[in-house]
């Protein structure tokens, strides 16, 4: 008689780098694991199986992955069993590089391509070889965004949805068409029904992924950004939806104008300046000027109220003069960003800007004017930030504050982290908050009110009243 064996139970230790995609991609990942009874360790010892998805975006990321696969290695010597995936961008791009470095490297997928990783672990298991899968054209059957399993995130009340998966430009510095390839857009019904389910298991905010989403659907044929934001702010128990990456090349003015109309979309626009030169953004390809991007945002702010403004910053591109690095600095100052991430460049293989443009800006000083830009966009935050002192926001509140116990924390409309004094038990329940202190990062403030389970809103005495 033959008896049927139960499926055995797997370890699963994960690390991811880079962007939300990135986060939301091994996500996907768990949750097709979790289907299959493996659970996730927080100790790479304790694994079965050890998964990296990897960046491709700046040289660090990728040296990052590189010593990560060093101690899988010394970990393997002990334990041969081990299995070792790696995914994402830098298995796209380098995947010859990974097999010849890192032998110890069971299985290499690529961006589009992962969704069969536990299959390909069970074959691994099984006694197969190593497997390298990284087409860019994934195989019907696996597509990355199908079926998701909407119950494994890492937050209760708020989720990822991506909606548009590679990039179409050809941005002289960047790296990314390469490795997640050309735009390839999910229907509105798909990402509508992946809503729905996250909704029926209590998020409350969507947060739609593209490496470039305006142009979500043009691939199928028209822009759909406005009309797949309008149909899923009509979903009842979702509150919030917001999205990224925005490139300003792609808005319009009656684009913005669609997203005033509905509610449930945050003021909140994270639009990448990357520069404030009409010179370096020539060179970087980035097929706009500093005007048309000054444009972008007048019409965020003539159609979006209380809309705020976050970016994207490369110092030290090729040939940046200190002129050209002022004019950033004052791009900073004049538009008022709440918050700007900056990074350094950093010299990608096969991209334009490595075939043709030196990189020629030397490390001391890519380092001194990311430092710089930092200090001018904290100290712009700060002065936008000055006249909330005694005002009221709506926020959403995450869960206990990380670095205080007596505070939880949660994000405003417009995307800003406050922090309030109350219980794990406001977590996912929104909560007004009258702000007493201003930092260039975070604001914080006393609770005046907020929702209770069923809704309904409850006021809170002023402390001492
Ligand atoms: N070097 C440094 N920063 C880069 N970015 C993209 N490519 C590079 C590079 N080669 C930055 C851009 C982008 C962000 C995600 O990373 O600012 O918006
Ligand atoms: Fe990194 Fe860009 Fe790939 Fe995201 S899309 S993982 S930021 S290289």
């Amino acid at each position: 008689m033959e008896t049927q064996v139960a499926p055995t139970p797997r370890a699963v230790w994960y690390q991811t780098y880079g962007c939300q995609m990135n986060e939301l991609d091994a996500e996907l990942v768990l949750g097709d694991m979790a289907r299959r009874g493996w659970s996730r360790v927080e100790q790479m010892d304790e694994a079965d199986i050890v998964l990296v998805n990897t960046c491709s975006i700046r040289e660090h990321a990728e040296d990052k992955v590189w010593s990560l696969l060093g101690r899988a290695r010394q970990l393997k010597r002990e334990r041969p069993d081990l299995k070792v995936a790696v995914m994402g961008c830098m298995a796209q791009r380098v995947k010859d590089a990974i097999v010849d470095r890192a032998p110890h490297v069971d299985l290499v997928l690529g961006t589009t391509t992962f969704r069969n990783a536990v299959q390909d672990l069970d074959d691994l298991f099984a006694g197969g070889g190593t497997v390298v899968r990284t087409t860019l054209r994934p195989d019907p059957l696996f597509l990355p965004d199908q079926d998701r399993n909407v119950t494994v995130r890492p937050d209760r009340f708020r989720a990822y949805v991506n909606i548009v998966r590679g990039c179409n430009h050809a941005c002289s510095y960047c790296i990314v068409p390469f490795t997640r390839g050309r735009e390839v857009s999910r229907t509105v019904e798909d990402v509508l029904g992946e809503v729905q389910a996250l909704v029926d298991d209590g998020v409350r905010e969507v947060t739609f992924l593209g490496q470039n989403i305006n142009t979500y659907g043009c691939d199928l044929g028209s822009p759909l950004l406005p009309e797949l934001l309008a149909q899923a702010s009509t979903i009842d128990g979702l509150d919030r939806l917001r999205f990224l990456t925005s490139n300003p090349f792609d808005m319009s003015e009656d684009m913005m104008a669609r997203f005033g109309e509905i509610p449930k979309v945050m003021p909140w626009l994270h639009i990448p300046a990357q520069s404030g030169s009409d010179d370096v953004l020539r060179r970087m390809k980035r097929t706009y000027t500093v005007d048309q991007y000054r444009e972008v945002v007048g019409w965020a702010r003539r159609h979006i109220p209380g809309v705020e403004i976050t970016s994207d910053f490369i110092v030290g591109f090729s040939g940046e003069s200190d002129a050209e690095f002022e004019a950033t600095c004052n791009l900073v100052r004049e538009i008022g960003f709440l918050q700007s991430y900056v990074f350094k460049y950093s010299l990608r293989p096969r991209t334009h800007a490595a075939r043709q443009l030196p990189d020629d800006v030397p490390e001391p000083v890519k380092r001194q004017r990311n430092v710089e830009l930092l200090r001018v966009q904290d100290e712009t935050a700060k002065q936008r930030n000055a006249a909330l002192k005694g005002r009221r926001l709506e926020i959403l509140v995450e869960g206990i504050s990380k670095t205080d116990p007596t505070r939880v924390t949660g994000r405003d409309r417009s995307n800003r982290l406050v922090h309030c004094d109350g219980t794990a038990d406001l977590a996912g329940l929104m909560a007004v908050v009258e702000i007493t202190e201003i930092n260039a990062h975070s604001l914080i403030g006393r609770r005046v009110a907020h929702e209770d389970v069923a809704g309904a809103w409850s006021l809170r005495p002023a402390v001492g009243a």
